[in-house]
């Protein structure tokens, strides 16, 4: 960890503590839970934008409180994949290796680098995750700093990607895992609905206004473009450049944590751990722009 700032914004103050990676900082002493006053939200938002990664710490939210908080910081946005909805509140996506409150148990949802929904014309702006019962070692979460990932790129690999597209979609991923016994079988009438859609492989974060790298090995086919060749190439030689270790943190989860992502500049992956263990988390999503 680093020094203890405090992020004011009007009338609230946060008290925050960046982590030496500084895509990271956590926040203390808020309670969720509550309902909070518009001058504190702005303060998380002041900060959500200059640590794209937020922690907050010892939280106990029902699925009622952790639907309003994320929706202080957007319109919501329901996942397609529904047997991991929550039964009674569809707009929570249930993480749990034990399908906790009767969701499908999935196993390592997201155990490859990736930003959530980039495979819909309209991804969400921000993830906000809350662990409700975690293994006691393993099954981290590593967070990837975009920004610094497009900033550190060659001069030559930046025209490269200047103005270029790559093609994203849901359904290789999940055919890849419904092969894999790990999701229920689909028709390919439904697999048709992931579509294929199309984003700038350097997007403009639409408030910082900083470029960050936006393709991902989880759901990014293939540049737009290019043949099948040149663009694992250079979709490899991104990734292998945004998974550096300075561009990461990795956290640790307790019970009771909250991370709030910023979709637009980070990626996420998950980490093994003993499946003897539950692990269970709840996640609101939060709508976003089209990529620019
Ligand atoms: C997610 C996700 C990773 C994890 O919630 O979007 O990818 O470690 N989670 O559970
Ligand atoms: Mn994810």
């Amino acid at each position: 960890m680093k020094s203890m700032e405090q992020a004011r914004t009007g009338e609230a103050t946060l008290d925050l503590v960046a982590f030496s990676n500084p895509l990271a900082a956590e926040i203390f002493g808020l309670d969720l839970s509550l309902q909070l006053n518009e001058n504190i939200i702005c303060a998380i938002r002041d900060a959500w934008l200059q640590y794209p990664v937020l922690v907050i710490r010892g939280q106990t939210l029902t699925p009622e409180r952790q639907l309003a908080f994320a929706g202080r910081f957007g319109a919501l946005q329901r996942h397609t994949v529904t047997e991991l909805l929550h039964p009674e509140y569809p707009d929570i996506l249930v993480l749990s290796n034990t399908g906790r409150g009767g969701a499908a148990p999935s196993d390592n949802g997201g155990a490859y680098w990736h930003s959530d929904i980039t495979y819909e014309d309209i991804p969400p702006m921000g993830s906000i995750l809350h662990g409700l019962k975690v293994p006691p070692t393993d099954g981290d979460t590593l967070f990837a700093d975009m920004t610094a990932a497009y900033e550190t790129l060659d001069q030559a690999t930046k025209s490269q990607i200047d103005g270029v597209n790559a093609i994203h979609s849901y359904r290789h991923r999940y055919q890849t895992m419904m092969d894999a016994g790990v999701r229920p079988q689909k028709t390919n009438e439904e697999m048709a609905r992931w579509i294929e859609v199309s984003h700038p492989i350097a997007r403009t974060h639409p408030e910082t206004q900083k470029k960050a790298i936006y393709v991902n090995e989880g759901f990014t086919a293939r540049v737009d473009g290019l043949v099948a060749e040149e663009s694992s190439a250079l979709l490899a030689k991104l990734y292998a450049h945004s998974i550096s270790d300075q561009f990461i943190y990795r956290h640790h989860w307790q019970t009771g944590d909250v991370i709030m992502w910023d979709n637009r500049c980070t990626m996420h992956c998950a980490t093994p751990y003993d499946p003897s263990y539950e692990r269970s988390m709840h996640r609101a999503t939060i709508r976003g722009s089209r990529p620019i």
